[in-house]
């Protein structure tokens, strides 16, 4: 049977990745986490390198999905040095045991690779990250590809969205915190253009890039997968407010850079290399934020 090991199992899309091969019975599946372990993820600090070595070892998988990172960009400004360690120094050791392993390994990175000046973009763009969060996880890629290029996939990705355990898991999912709170204006941005996509269908694509990768050795290199709606934040939050029958007039689109650290304004990507394949499903909006906000509208 085929053998996946999926590291972030416990975050937003780990979850999803993880029921998407559990659906699967030609996959054999071990989830990893850290502080939200237990049940059946096994918890091991990334970090430590003969910890990961030894459940590499023992479970000998045929592909790792390398999906745990710190991707706030605030908190990477605040946490460079921690950051640094999870996105790039613990992705080149996963590769590396990867390649003593002879396994395939995916690493899941992000849109804010780009900075968003001319979208849309090809897997082969070069990469020009405007915060320390699109640096640190562009350096990722190159440790990842550089230490075992024939056997290995980047996997790049834009805002995501999905059934999370709090609101604040998902940048699109907490607008629903300022949308319900109707006694205060409710600040967003009408400013950057952004690609909300639907872990579910995320999964969906990992699940068949690890198949293919399995039955062709030349299938390895960078990938793009995103939702197809464009939309601005506030026009995120309208669609959310429309559907669940929430007043919306407390809005405020502001047209203007978001503040923090510096976002791309359209990191668009191109998708057709993987779609020419057939690969992938799309979920719209609509049913995504159904699925993904019912149990928190009361
Ligand atoms: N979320 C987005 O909008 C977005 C957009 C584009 C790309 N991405 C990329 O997609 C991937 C998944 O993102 P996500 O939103 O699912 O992240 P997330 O929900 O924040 O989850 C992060 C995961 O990393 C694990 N982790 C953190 N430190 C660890 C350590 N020292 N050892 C072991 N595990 C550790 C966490 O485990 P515990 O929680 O158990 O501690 C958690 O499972 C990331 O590579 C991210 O860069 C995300």
């Amino acid at each position: 049977m085929k053998k996946v090991l999926i590291t972030g199992a416990s975050g937003l899309l780990g979850r999803a990745i993880k029921r998407e091969f559990d659906n699967d019975a030609t996959w054999k599946v071990l989830g990893l986490a850290y502080s939200r372990a237990g049940g059946d993820l096994r918890r091991v600090d990334l970090s430590d390198v003969n910890a990961v070595k030894e459940v590499v070892r023992e479970f000998q998988p045929d592909v790792i999905v390398h999906a745990a990172a710190e991707r706030r960009p605030d908190i990477v400004d605040k946490k460079t040095d921690v950051a640094r360690q999870l996105n790039v120094d613990v992705s080149r050791n996963l590769a590396l045991i990867a390649k003593t392993f002879n396994c395939f390994i995916l690493y899941v990175s992000t849109d804010y690779v780009f900075d968003g000046c001319n979208p849309p973009y090809q897997p082969a763009d070069q990469p020009a990250p405007l915060n320390t969060y699109g640096m640190l996880k562009w350096q990722g890629e190159k440790a990842v590809l550089e230490t075992y290029p024939k056997r290995s996939g980047i996997l790049r990705l834009p805002i995501l969205y999905g059934e999370v355990e709090y609101l604040e898991e998902s940048a699109v999912t907490v607008l629903l915190k300022a949308i319900q709170n109707g006694n205060k204006p409710g600040e967003m941005s009408d400013y950057e253009k952004r690609y909300p996509t639907y872990v579910g269908d995320v999964a969906v694509v990992i699940r068949q890039i690890s198949d293919k990768t399995l039955q062709d050795e030349n299938f390895y290199g960078i990938w793009h997968w995103s939702g197809l709606e464009e939309l601005t934040k506030y026009q995120m939050a309208l669609k959310i407010a429309k559907a669940f029958n929430i007043d919306y007039k407390h809005l405020v689109a502001v047209n203007k850079p978001s503040p923090g650290a510096k976002r791309p304004y359209n990191s668009h990507l191109d998708i057709s290399t993987l779609t020419q394949l057939n690969f992938g499903q799309q979920t719209s909006f609509q049913d995504g934020i159904m699925i993904s906000l019912s149990k928190f509208i009361s």
